[in-house]
């Protein structure tokens, strides 16, 4: 497990700023404007700072940008780094300065000097989730920095208790990432429940529900995707009571696809190394469900992930077979490559059946035709409720994730007409996202708030992105954290 980066908060004081060691970073606003910390480095350094304010360099940088000065004169430190930040900065601007430290860091301590900032602990959440490296497979891992970071702050406790639901963010995404950038060798359907089943330790009541029980309860939808795996197909629910008694949890639903080679419908040699990445919606939703139980969130949430190989053998799937599922409707399997949205329908019908959720999200890494449509920028919403939709797309923008609502209707079901059964599993090219969602919704019932992310695009990025490393981005813990706070809290 990578743990994060540990951040300390300590009380301002600018008379040891002369002897400090490492970087000392402090705080600059659009303007130019510097507070007493940024005022004692500049005499320190015979004005310095003051002239790199006033250069075009300064001029040019975006909020949450880092300049440096090394070696500075009158100083210990071997850099000031200076940040701009809005004086009114956006919790994406606070985010965004603590990735540019984490870039910024060198390898020892790092001072933060932020007396005079709004928000420092979404400053020190940027620098975490930056911070982020997977390392685990590498025999001589590039030495990471080995200096403790501080912030500087007005009022630590202040500062601590404000930071605390955001290390709890952190931890979050850090199990997300993890999750998704695991090899499938490692990251089996039974290595998956076992650290899911780990998360009992912080209060969550986790239930690993195995292929006989799933079998009498009928998922024959879910259960034909693992069939030609030697890995057992599960169900996994976590639950987190902190609400109350009586009240009817949120469902968050994953699909869990450790490995996904298309099984009789193979998919081709090229590039399907990254379907290691198939799991990332149960993923999210494992990320989310530890950041709700770290800050005893004050609200039923219920996530089950549905936790499935898909290879071929001679016991997998065939195009043409006919599936029932849990519901009762019949699916022919035109395509077993279109495999995430057979795991859904089931763990989506089992978590009304057994939860009657007052609002049900489900993610899932279900089709290259989303890449296609919206990039790596956003993910693909669709819904069968405008207002869960707009809290929804709203807590995304909040939190700076790229969500984007594509449309739904009655007139894409005729694509998924099926010859012999209810429906089949896919529709052809034209809207592959949208028929993907029209075939979820199937088995939402019309009384359920619903929506479908499709993150195929950003579950996992092949360059670094504002606040995560390559690989694996933890897209979505943060914005369906908020969605809770914001709709299910208070
Ligand atoms: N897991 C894939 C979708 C995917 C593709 C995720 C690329 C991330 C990156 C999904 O199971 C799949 O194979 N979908 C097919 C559906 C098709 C057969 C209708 C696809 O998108 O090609
Ligand atoms: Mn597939
Ligand atoms: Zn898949």
């Amino acid at each position: 497990m990578t743990r994060p980066t540990p951040i300390q908060f300590e009380e301002a004081r600018t008379d040891d700023l002369a002897q400090l060691a490492g970087r000392v970073a402090i705080f600059a606003s659009e303007d130019g404007k510097i507070g007493p910390d940024g005022r004692k480095l500049n005499s320190l350094t015979r004005k310095a700072v003051e002239r790199m304010i006033d250069s075009d360099r300064f001029e040019r940088m975006k909020p949450g940008e880092v300049v440096e000065i090394a070696v500075p004169g009158g100083m210990q430190a071997e850099a000031v780094l200076i940040v701009k930040l809005p004086r009114r900065a956006s919790v994406e601007d606070g985010r965004k300065a603590g990735a540019a430290l984490a870039a910024a860091r060198g390898k020892g301590a790092l001072h933060v000097l932020c007396a005079g900032v709004r928000a420092p602990e979404e400053v020190a959440l940027g620098l975490v989730l930056k911070s982020y490296t997977f390392t685990k497979w590498k025999s001589a891992p590039d030495a990471g920095p080995d200096g403790s970071v501080t912030f500087r702050v007005k009022d630590v406790e202040e500062a601590q208790a404000a930071f605390a639901p955001l290390s709890a963010i952190a931890e979050g995404v850090y199990f997300t990432r993890d999750l998704v950038n695991e090899p499938a060798n490692v990251l089996t359907t039974t290595e998956f429940a076992k650290q899911l089943k780990g998360l009992e330790a912080l209060g969550l009541t986790v239930e690993v529900l195995e292929e006989d029980q799933l079998e009498k309860m009928g998922m024959g939808s879910l259960l034909c995707v693992g069939q030609g795996s030697a890995s057992p197909s599960k169900v996994v629910v976590m639950q987190w009571k902190g609400g109350k008694k009586d009240d009817a949890p949120f469902a968050f639903v994953g699909k869990g696809v450790v490995f996904d080679t298309g099984g009789i419908s193979l998919k081709p040699a090229a590039g399907m190394e990254d379907m290691t990445m198939d799991m990332g919606g149960a993923g999210v939703v494992a990320g989310v469900m530890k950041t709700l139980a770290l800050r005893k969130a004050k609200a039923n949430v219920v996530g089950l992930v549905g936790l499935v190989e898909n290879m071929p053998s001679g016991t997998a799937t065939r195009p043409g077979d006919v599936v029932t599922s849990m519901k009762g409707d019949t699916i022919e399997v035109i395509n077993t490559d279109a495999e995430g949205r057979l795991v859904l329908a089931d763990v989506l019908w089992y978590a009304q059946e057994r939860f009657k959720p007052r609002g049900m999200i489900n993610l899932a890494t279900l089709t290259g035709a989303m890449i296609i449509a919206l990039g790596h920028e956003n993910a693909g919403v669709f819904s069968n409720s405008d207002d869960l939709a707009g809290d929804l797309i709203k807590a995304a923008g909040a939190e700076g994730e790229g969500a984007w609502r594509l449309p739904m209707g009655p007139a894409y079901d005729k694509l998924i007409d099926s010859n012999i059964a209810d429906i089949k599993n896919t529709g052809g090219r034209p809207a592959g996202s949208i028929t993907a969602a029209q075939f979820l919704r199937r088995f939402v019932k019309d009384e359920t708030p619903w929506c479908h992310i499709d993150i195929a695009g950003v579950a996992s990025l092949k360059s670094a992105s504002t606040l995560a490393p390559k690989g694996a981005t933890g897209w979505g813990v943060m914005t369906l954290n908020r969605l809770i706070a914001d709709t299910c809290e208070g």
